[in-house]
C-alpha cells in the first residue's frame, strides 16, 4: 500500500510522517515547493507520473483566517479548488481522499457542542473557502473523508500554544479572550487518530478533536500556569482587536461519531498540552 501526504512540512502532515514511520509504513511526503495543489497543471504532472497511491491525504491548507479577508483568491484556490482538484484525481484512480476542514464554518450561535448534522453558517472567508471545499469534494466522490477539527497545535508549526510561551519569555502580563469556544486539538492524536478512521472505510463527514472545550483565555491560563509564568493574565474580549476576519463565540465541535464508531474516548485537551510540552521539551523548544 502507498501513501501520499500533501503539505507535509505542516503541523499535521509532519505527524502523520512520524506516525508513518512508528508503525513502519511506506508513503511518499511532498511539502508545497514539491507539489503546489494550487497549480493544476502541475498536479496533473505529478500525477501522471505517479499513479500508485492508495490513499492520498491533504494536510495543506490557507489557515490565516485575517489574510483570507483580502487574499481571498488564494484561499478559495488552496481550500476549495484544489480538495475538488484532488477529489477527482483520486475518482480516476480510485484512491481514497482524505481532507480537512474547520470549526469555522459554523457561527457559534449554538450553545451546544455541534454535530455532524448541523447547518454551517461561515462568518469568515477562511471558514466560506473550508466550506466550499467540503462540500465539493464529499458531493463529488464517495470514497473521501472530510474530518473538521479545531485550534490545531503541534511540533512542527506555529500555533496559539507557542505564541503563548514566546510571549511570555518577554511579558509581564498577558491579556486573552474569554469569548471564543472551542478545543484545542493535538496534531499527533489528529494524526493517529484519522488513521483509525481512514482503515475503517466509512467514508463521509467527521468532527475530529480533543476532548473538553475552553476558552483561549482557559487555554493560555493552563500552559502558562504549567510552564510556571509569574506574571498577570487578564481577560480580553474579542471585539478588543479589531481583527479583519469575525469570529464565533462557540464552535465546540462533538467527536461523538467517531468516538462512537472507533470504540474510544479521546484524550482531553489537557492531557493533548502536557504531552505537547513534553515533546517541545524533548525537541529543545522549552
Ligand atoms: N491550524 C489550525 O488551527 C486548524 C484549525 C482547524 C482546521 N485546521 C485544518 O487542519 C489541516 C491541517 O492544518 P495544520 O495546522 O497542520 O496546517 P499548517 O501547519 O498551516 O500546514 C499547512 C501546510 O500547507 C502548506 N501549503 C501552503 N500552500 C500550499 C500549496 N499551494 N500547495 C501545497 N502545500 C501548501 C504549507 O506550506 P508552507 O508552510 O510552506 O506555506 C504548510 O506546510 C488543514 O486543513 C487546516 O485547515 C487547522
Amino acid at each position: 500500500m502507498m501513501i501520499l501526504i500533501i503539505g507535509s512540512n505542516g503541523q499535521l502532515g509532519h505527524d502523520f510522517q512520524k506516525l508513518f514511520d512508528n508503525l513502519n509504513m511506506k508513503y511518499i511526503a511532498v511539502d508545497y515547493k514539491e507539489l503546489d495543489i494550487t497549480n493544476n497543471i502541475k498536479v496533473e504532472e505529478f500525477f501522471n507520473k505517479n499513479k500508485e497511491f492508495n490513499i492520498i491525504i491533504n494536510c495543506a491548507a490557507y489557515n490565516d483566517v485575517d489574510k483570507a479577508e483580502t487574499d481571498t483568491e488564494k484561499c478559495y484556490l488552496l481550500n476549495s479548488k484544489a480538495p475538488e482538484k484532488l477529489a477527482e484525481i483520486c475518482q480516476k484512480s480510485g484512491a481514497i481522499f482524505v481532507t480537512y476542514s474547520t470549526d469555522f464554518v459554523f457561527d457559534g450561535h449554538q450553545k451546544v457542542p455541534y454535530t455532524e448534522e448541523d447547518i454551517p453558517n461561515p462568518l469568515s472567508v477562511y471558514g466560506e473557502s473550508k466550506y466550499k471545499g467540503e462540500t465539493e469534494v464529499l458531493k463529488s466522490y464517495d470514497k473521501a473523508y472530510v474530518i473538521r477539527t479545531s485550534w490545531v497545535f503541534g511540533i512542527a508549526n506555529n500555533n496559539f500554544n507557542k505564541q503563548v510561551i514566546n510571549w511570555s519569555k518577554s511579558k509581564n502580563e498577558l491579556s486573552i479572550v474569554d469569548d471564543q469556544i472551542s478545543v484545542p486539538t493535538y496534531s499527533k492524536d489528529l494524526a493517529e487518530l484519522s488513521w483509525e478512521l481512514i482503515k475503517t472505510n466509512k467514508f463521509g463527514l467527521y468532527h475530529l478533536t480533543n476532548s473538553g472545550e475552553c476558552s483561549k483565555y482557559e487555554q493560555a491560563k493552563y500552559i502558562l500556569e504549567k510552564i510556571g509564568w509569574n506574571g498577570s493574565l487578564s481577560v480580553a474580549k474579542t471585539k478588543d482587536f479589531n481583527l479583519p476576519a469575525k469570529r464565533a463565540e462557540y464552535t465546540k465541535l462533538s467527536s461523538e461519531k467517531i468516538e462512537k464508531l472507533l470504540g474510544k474516548k479521546i484524550p482531553d485537551w489537557r492531557d493533548a498540552i502536557d504531552r505537547f510540552l513534553i515533546e517541545m521539551k524533548n525537541e529543545g523548544e522549552l
